[in-house]
Order: C-alpha cells, then sequence, then structure tokens
C-alpha cells in the first residue's frame, strides 16, 4: 500500500470512528419521544350491535380500529385517543379501575382526554370527537 492511500483510509477509517458516538448517541436514550401520526379513515364507524365490538357493550371496555383506542367511560359515553404512545410507540389501553390510559411499556399514564399523567412520555395522546347515533359510533 502506498503511503498516500494509507493516509486516506485512515483519514476516512479515523472520522467514522470520531462521528460515530455522536450518531449513537442521538439514537439512544429512554427520553427519546417519537410521535408518529395515527392511521384512521375518514369518519370511523363502529356498529356497537356487531361482535366485534362487543368489548364496548359494558363500561370499562375497549377496542382498537387501527390506530384509534376506543373505550366506554359510561352508560352512553365513549371516547377515542391515538393508541400509539406518544413516548416510544407502544401501544397504550384504558385502565377503567383507575379511569385513565395506561402504557404497558414504561408506565406512562394519560387522561382520558389523552393528556399526561406521568411519564416518560411528555406529550399527551392524540384526541378524536365520538359521535354517538343509536348503536353507531362515529370517530373523526
Ligand atoms: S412507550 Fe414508553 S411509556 Fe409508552
Amino acid at each position: 500500500m502506498k503511503r498516500a492511500d494509507f493516509i486516506k483510509k485512515f483519514a476516512y477509517g479515523g472520522s467514522i470512528l470520531l462521528t460515530a458516538p455522536l450518531i449513537l448517541s442521538a439514537c439512544s436514550g429512554d427520553d427519546d419521544e417519537f410521535v408518529p401520526e395515527p392511521n384512521i379513515p375518514n369518519n370511523l364507524t363502529i356498529d356497537l350491535s356487531s361482535s366485534t365490538y362487543e368489548d364496548l357493550g359494558s363500561i370499562g371496555g375497549y377496542v382498537y380500529e387501527g390506530d384509534i383506542l376506543i373505550f366506554r367511560t359510561g352508560d352512553s359515553a365513549y371516547l377515542a385517543l391515538s393508541k400509539i404512545c406518544t413516548h416510544q410507540s407502544c401501544t397504550v389501553a384504558y385502565d377503567h379501575s383507575n379511569g385513565n390510559i395506561l402504557c404497558p411499556c414504561h408506565s406512562s399514564r394519560f387522561t382520558t382526554a389523552g393528556a399526561v399523567i406521568n411519564g416518560p412520555a411528555t406529550s399527551s395522546l392524540k384526541k378524536y370527537s365520538v359521535q354517538k347515533n343509536g348503536d353507531i359510533l362515529t370517530i373523526s
């Protein structure tokens, strides 16, 4: 190997070694928040008489439809939030016994309106409007 080639390869390898820790540190850490946009069709409808949604038949029940968590908080009260945790994208669930939303991955909690109660998540869950007309819920 010629001296000039050795110097070029050494300089190239050295720059990788020097920048690798910066790149790796930017990709690690528990504080990273990734908030993908939930996938929701326009005017999603849920037919409560369908067996697919039988879990919504009782207060405290919940289902997922696409990226949306739909849950029942009262006799005729239904809410919808993004199911994607704003910390690192795990799927959240409705915790009826505590009246809030729990992420099983790192225990972030959110109100039923989507606001953060405790982290590590720092951003709210996206909330959707739910209209009930007979057995049909329309989520937008
Ligand atoms: S992904 Fe970490 S708390 Fe939800």
